[in-house]
């Protein structure tokens, strides 16, 4: 293991927790910590659209799917800024849309702006950012580089509380057409609120990880949601399991095309 991948993985908490328990498997530089299960067979569903719930009285009505469905970045992002589709404009800064790549392969969804992303416009830039970062770095990748980071809703809950089911479904329209514009390769879902919007169903992360779904023909694969790792972090192997059964999917569909 490279000076630079150690220093990577102390970041994440891992240095003490990560040891190879195995005889050096192929890729052994960039080795994942013990096996994992194979994939289980993801839930026989088609991802519908979530149903918009009616306006309340002092909000405008969220942006039917199909509204938003044709906008390129530019009006999406316009859209987004200005959006009053549910209570959560009341107290925002400003609107979160995404940072990243517009080409990605890989897009990290994260559940909705906290204050320093609020006060910025940029998702993952606080502590849970930091972790993120870290977290990106330990499986080879970079913020911006081949990665789209966007959150489930795009206006920061007050409080930093756990977003509504309605404010999930009114925002998941931007989210849908983020990922159509995008058109990545694999989706990581970090945290319940974005694994269940993206799959449309009640979800714990305890139970989906080391498992590929499918949201619109795109593999999914779920973590633990970054501010849940600070301050559980014990955890932080499990999620580094995650990130590595994420890599190997992701080579698995890289070299599945090249065939
Ligand atoms: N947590 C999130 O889910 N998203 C952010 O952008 C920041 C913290």
């Amino acid at each position: 293991m490279s000076a630079r991948r150690d220093a990577i993985l102390r970041e994440m908490g891992l240095g003490p927790v990560w040891r190879l328990r195995e005889p050096a498997p192929a890729d052994a530089a960039e080795a994942p910590p013990a096996p994992i299960e194979p994939p289980a067979p993801p839930p026989p569903r088609a991802h519908v659209a979530p149903v918009v719930p009616p306006p309340a009285a002092a909000h405008d009505t969220p942006a039917p799917v199909s509204e938003v469905a044709g906008l390129d970045w530019a009006a999406l992002t316009e859209r987004i800024l200005a959006c009053r589709a549910c209570a959560l404009c009341e107290q925002r800064k400003q609107a979160v849309p995404g940072v990243g790549d517009r080409q990605a392969d890989w897009l990290f969804v994260g559940e909705g702006p906290g204050a320093e992303e609020d006060a910025r416009g940029e998702p993952f830039v606080g502590k849970a950012g930091k972790l993120l970062d870290a977290m990106l770095a330990a499986i080879g990748l970079r913020r911006g580089e081949g990665v789209y980071i966007a959150n489930t809703v795009k206006c920061r809950p007050p409080a930093n509380r756990t977003p509504e089911a309605g404010e999930l479904a009114a925002c998941f329209p931007f989210l849908a057409r983020q990922i159509e514009l995008i058109q990545p390769r694999l989706i990581v879902a970090l945290g319940r609120p974005a694994a269940q919007s993206l799959l449309n169903t009640d979800i714990r992360i305890a139970s989906a990880r080391g498992r590929c779904f499918d949201y619109a023909g795109i593999p999914v694969v779920v973590t633990y949601h970054p501010a849940y790792l600070l301050r559980n972090p014990l955890d932080k192997a499990k999620a580094w399991e995650d990130l590595c059964f994420a890599r190997r999917r992701m080579q698995q569909l890289i070299d599945g095309e090249s065939q």
